[in-house]
């Protein structure tokens, strides 16, 4: 029959696969607290929810969304404790070394969204090696925002455009919302239709400002270690239960 039959997840008749969100994002909170609540260092937190970022990306590519966006690491994440930081730096390379070897088969994309000039030169050329590498698979596209802030892309792209006015390759009326969307980290993504934030809270925390502005939005109080299939099949069913209107009127 389908792909999901097997799935235990898989909430039968009730996920309608023909209007699923092309894009999802999430903001991947809630490991400091799991952690706590178990009397395990913060870090054990962030160590089960890498797991379940890969868990989550291998659903979406099973499920056909094409593009899952998660916020790993804003900027203001630098404000944590050194070893606290140096932890999901640590994770961040595993993941990445991991995906080096496995992409072809996984078919799974990765795109690093952020300034990523900070980080070590050993995690930038990791990051070089896997975005040439993601440009031969063809699959699920996974962004990682990492060292990411709204603000900050917002403020990138206005000055990478204000640099072209000043060098007289642009003239400021050129400036329209799509072509401004081509100067952020997502340029060539579609907006996501749906972003999620588990953990209870129920902000945006700088993510994906420019983006969000049409986005459904779904918060639930799962901290990101116990997040599940399930619960991104919750989401998804919520989601497809809106009335999306773009400012016009109901059908
Ligand atoms: C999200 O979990 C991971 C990062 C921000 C890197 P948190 O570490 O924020 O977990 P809580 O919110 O303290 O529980
Ligand atoms: C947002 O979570 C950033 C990531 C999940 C990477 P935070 O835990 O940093 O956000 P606040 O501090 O609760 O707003
Ligand atoms: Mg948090």
């Amino acid at each position: 029959m389908g792909l999901f039959d097997s799935k235990k997840s898989y909430q039968a008749g009730q996920v309608d696969m023909s209007r699923l969100p092309r894009h999802i994002a999430i903001i991947m909170d809630g490991n400091g607290r799991w952690a706590k609540q178990r009397g395990l260092p913060r870090t054990a937190g962030h160590k089960v929810g890498a797991e379940v970022f890969r868990k989550i990306a291998r659903y979406c590519k099973q499920l056909g969304v094409e593009y899952l966006t998660v916020y790993a690491f804003s900027t203001e994440n630098w404000k944590r404790p050194a070893d606290e930081v140096e932890t999901i730096m640590g994770l961040l390379k595993q993941y990445m070394l991991e995906a080096i070897e496995t992409m072809e088969e996984e078919k799974i994309r990765l795109k690093f969204f952020g300034d990523l000039t900070p980080l070590s030169p050993e995690l930038q050329a990791l990051v070089e090696k896997t975005n040439a590498m993601s440009k031969q698979i063809d699959g699920v596209q996974a962004n990682i925002c990492l060292n990411y802030g709204g603000r900050d892309e917002i403020l990138r792209a206005a000055r990478a455009f204000a640099r072209e006015c000043a060098a007289g390759e642009k003239q400021p009326e050129e400036l329209t919302e799509a072509a401004f969307g081509d100067y952020l980290f997502s340029a060539g993504v579609p907006d996501p239709e749906l972003i999620i934030r588990p953990s209870g809270e129920v902000r945006l925390s700088n993510f994906l400002l420019w983006q969000c502005a049409y986005a459904e939005f779904y918060f639930c109080d799962t901290l990101w270690p116990d997040f599940s299939e399930a619960t991104l099949d919750a989401a998804i069913i919520d989601y497809q239960k809106r009335d999306r209107r773009f400012g016009g009127v109901k059908k």
